[in-house]
């Protein structure tokens, strides 16, 4: 059934170039699989929702139900267990949420996946994503005369009008260390969180240079 999802996945995702292509989900798998042996939980839940979590995602699909509704019966078609099937519909639909903020996950697995995804926003991973996103969406990677703003509000998250790359990361990418669920998690977040700091550091060298004189 891992094998089938992957396959799903991969023919679901790969035409996407805005961050949500079959490599994402790939690393996200992959992470998940680490965070569920260090945590102890069952890790063919985790694989399944990592494969499966952005299939529904949002942006992908007509709507966010239409989304889940794809999941959910391509699920039914597989799956006897309904209780397994449940879970892993409540992990995806609760990371669905992600953007705006949203329910705490309410399970080990969920808490993993929900790292795991967090975990390739961040570091070297996160910084390309970003830099592809915001072209995608014709965002500068940097203005100085455009300061971050309040993207927990939704209407903001989503209006790309605005902003630059760089803004994304006081936005949301150096908050995501607070947010991680598991210690596993919390440890390679901050690790990749370090190496954004140091970007960052760099990136206003080079911008700088020569101007100060
Ligand atoms: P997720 O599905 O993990 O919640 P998103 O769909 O919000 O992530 O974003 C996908 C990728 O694009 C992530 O790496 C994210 O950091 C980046 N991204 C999302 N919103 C923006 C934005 N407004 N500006 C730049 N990059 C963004
Ligand atoms: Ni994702």
């Amino acid at each position: 059934m891992i094998g089938e999802a992957e396959a799903f996945a991969q023919a679901e995702l790969g035409q996407d170039h805005t961050g949500h292509d079959w490599w994402h989900t790939w690393r996200v798998r992959n992470t998940a699989e680490l965070i569920a042996g260090m945590e102890g939980a069952d890790r063919s839940i985790c694989i399944l929702a990592a494969l499966l979590h952005d299939v529904a995602d949002e942006k992908l699909n007509p709507s966010k139900e239409a989304g889940l509704d794809k999941v959910r019966s391509w699920l039914e078609e597989r799956m006897e267990d309904e209780a397994r099937l449940q879970h892993i519909m409540d992990i995806i639909e609760t990371m669905s949420f992600s953007g705006g903020g949203g329910r705490p996950m309410a399970t080990a697995e969920g808490r993993c996946v929900q790292d795991a995804d967090r975990l390739d926003a961040l570091g070297a991973i996160g910084i390309a994503r970003t830099m592809v996103f915001s072209g995608a969406k014709g965002r500068p990677v940097y203005d100085p005369q455009t300061p971050p703003r309040d993207e927990t509000l939704k209407q903001e998250y989503r209006d790309y009008s605005k902003g630059t790359a760089i803004n994304h990361f006081y936005e949301k990418l150096l908050k995501l260390k607070a947010m991680m669920n598991t210690d596993y998690g919390r440890r390679l977040a901050e690790e990749r969180h370090q190496f954004m700091l140091a970007y960052l550091e760099q990136f206003y060298r080079e911008w700088n240079q020569g101007s100060e004189a």
